[in-house]
């Protein structure tokens, strides 16, 4: 501090008194006059980040930001002349290059005789800055709120005092029309929002949120089915009761859905309904070709042993003729076996379900060649009609399947009975069956086995290995209803 010569004996004390007061000030404290500073205190060098030396020398208007300083001279002068009362603020440059919020009050005193200005400032760049980012987060919250499509209330004891704009979408509501009003009005009647508020309240006592659906109401009257998420404000349940409630409209979901899974369940009843009415038709047929041909053909055959007996013996060519007549009925006779039994093994329901496999097996390695090693123990007689057929004809499926796409040489069969459930397992040395046939939607053998599994609420377990085999698990539990 600049000392001048006193002509006033007390000075010295009162300046050295004045000083060490305003040092110790948490405001910062300077004096002005004649465009210069006189005094800084040390709150103020430490805002502006100069020593009292420097500061003496410079311009006081040079540590106000070059955006500020016309306003900030203007009120300054406002102020002194008592015209305003408030304190004003502006922006500081510190010497390190660093913008500080000051608010400021100017008041005109005598110093040294002469008339200056006597300057009190405080450093409100922390509470400023709370301030804005404060608001910067604010505006992102509503703004967030108003981005989702779920409508959003706040609730405090039951009455709306906040409302995001999706409430419109979902409820039909403007967000403005709903602050005060009781949440009542999102139902369908009191009974049920008493119901959902009792529940929502005792549930968010124990726990911060909870998701659960609830049938709701629009604007209009018509219901709504909502999916509510709600949680409480704060770490308990207050007296306040604050809570924050999102819904979300599902109800054309859930009529989707239900579409589907009902869609889902004819097509199920309308194929188990189709494979029996084939495995019956089959059935009839395989009888009628057995039964009627056979005894015709049977009748055929013995009327050409009465002719054969009959004949003139000198004509050889009308023998050779009745001969060569008995072996064609003889192989008409094994092709109408073998069609009938193709269409439905009179075995299965004859000799059951492991006979009608072992035919079955027999017919394929005649047929394909390929080796086939059957291990076929259970015991036929607790397995129902309708299983046996299932199985058989997934068996058939599965040979079927190997004789044409596999490439194998050797096939192990397995049929066994475990616990409750009746187990086939099919496994053959092939080039192996891939995850994207398993899955694919135009394999119909695949998926009609997996039906017929289903059916019965059994499992169908698909692996191949490439260049090693595909193995083929299925499990039924015995003792439940088909179709
Ligand atoms: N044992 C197997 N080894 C290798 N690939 C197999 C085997 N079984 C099935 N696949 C593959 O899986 C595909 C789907 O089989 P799926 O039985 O569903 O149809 P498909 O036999 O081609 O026709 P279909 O509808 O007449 O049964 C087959 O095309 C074949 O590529
Ligand atoms: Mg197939």
């Amino acid at each position: 501090m600049r000392r001048k010569t006193s002509h006033h004996k007390a000075e010295p004390y009162e300046e050295k008194l004045f000083k060490t007061l305003a040092d110790n000030l948490q405001v910062g404290v300077y004096i002005i006059q004649k465009g210069k500073f006189q005094f800084i205190n040390l709150q103020m060098q430490d805002y502006a980040g100069y020593t009292e030396a420097e500061m003496l020398t410079m311009d006081p208007l040079s540590i106000i930001h070059p955006g500020d300083r016309e306003t900030a001279v203007k009120n300054a002068v406002s102020m002194l002349k008592g015209v305003r009362v408030a304190p004003y603020g502006y922006r500081l440059m510190t010497k390190q290059g660093q913008i500080r919020w000051i608010m400021e009050t100017a008041t005109p005193i005598v110093f040294k005789g002469e008339k200056a200005v006597l300057s009190s400032s405080m450093d409100i760049t922390e509470q400023k800055e709370t301030k804005e980012s404060l608001r910067e987060l604010n505006a992102l919250k509503s703004s967030i709120l108003d981005a989702i499509p779920q409508a959003v209330v706040g609730l405090q004891n039951r009455r709306i005092n906040f409302a995001n704009d999706a409430v419109e979408e979902v409820f039909g509501w403007r967000p403005g029309d709903l602050i005060g009003k009781s949440v009542t009005l999102f139902y369908r009647n009191e009974k049920e929002a008493d119901e959902i508020g009792r529940y929502f309240y005792t549930t968010l006592e124990h726990q911060r949120t909870f998701v659960r659906e609830f049938w709701c109401r629009h604007k209009d009257g018509h219901d709504i089915l909502c999916r509510m998420r709600s949680s409480r404000i704060g770490e308990r349940l207050t007296k306040e009761r604050r809570i924050v409630v999102t819904y979300e409209d599902i109800t054309e979901q859930r009529r989707a859905e239900e579409e589907l899974t009902s869609s889902r369940e004819q097509l199920r009843n309308l194929s188990a309904y189709l494979q029996s009415v084939r495995e019956k038709e089959s059935t009839r047929i395989a009888r009628e070709i057995h039964d009627e041909l056979g005894q015709s053909l049977s009748a055929i055959q013995m009327d050409l042993i009465w002719l054969e007996t009959r004949l003139p013996a000198a004509d050889a060519s009308l023998a050779e003729k009745v001969q060569r007549m008995r072996r064609l009925v003889d192989t008409t006779v094994d092709s109408v076996h073998r069609i009938s039994t193709e269409l439905r093994p009179i075995l299965l329901d004859d000799l059951g379900l492991t006979a009608a496999m072992e035919w079955q097996v027999q017919e394929f390695q005649v047929r394909t060649g390929v080796q086939c090693e059957a291990n076929l123990n259970c015991n036929d007689n607790s397995i129902e009609k309708d299983l046996a057929t299932t199985f058989f004809r997934i068996f058939q499926e599965t040979l079927t399947n190997i004789a044409r796409h596999a490439e194998a040489t050797h096939v192990k069969v397995r049929l066994a009975r475990k616990g409750d459930e009746l187990c086939l397992d099919v496994s053959d040395n092939g080039k192996g069956i891939t995850p994207k046939q398993v899955s694919d939607t135009k394999s119909f053998g695949i998926m009609g086995i997996r039906e017929r599994v289903n059916l019965w609420g059994g499992s169908v377990n698909i692996i191949g290995k490439s260049k090693k085999g595909t193995m083929i698990k299925i499990r039924i539990p015995m003792r439940r209803g088909g179709y």
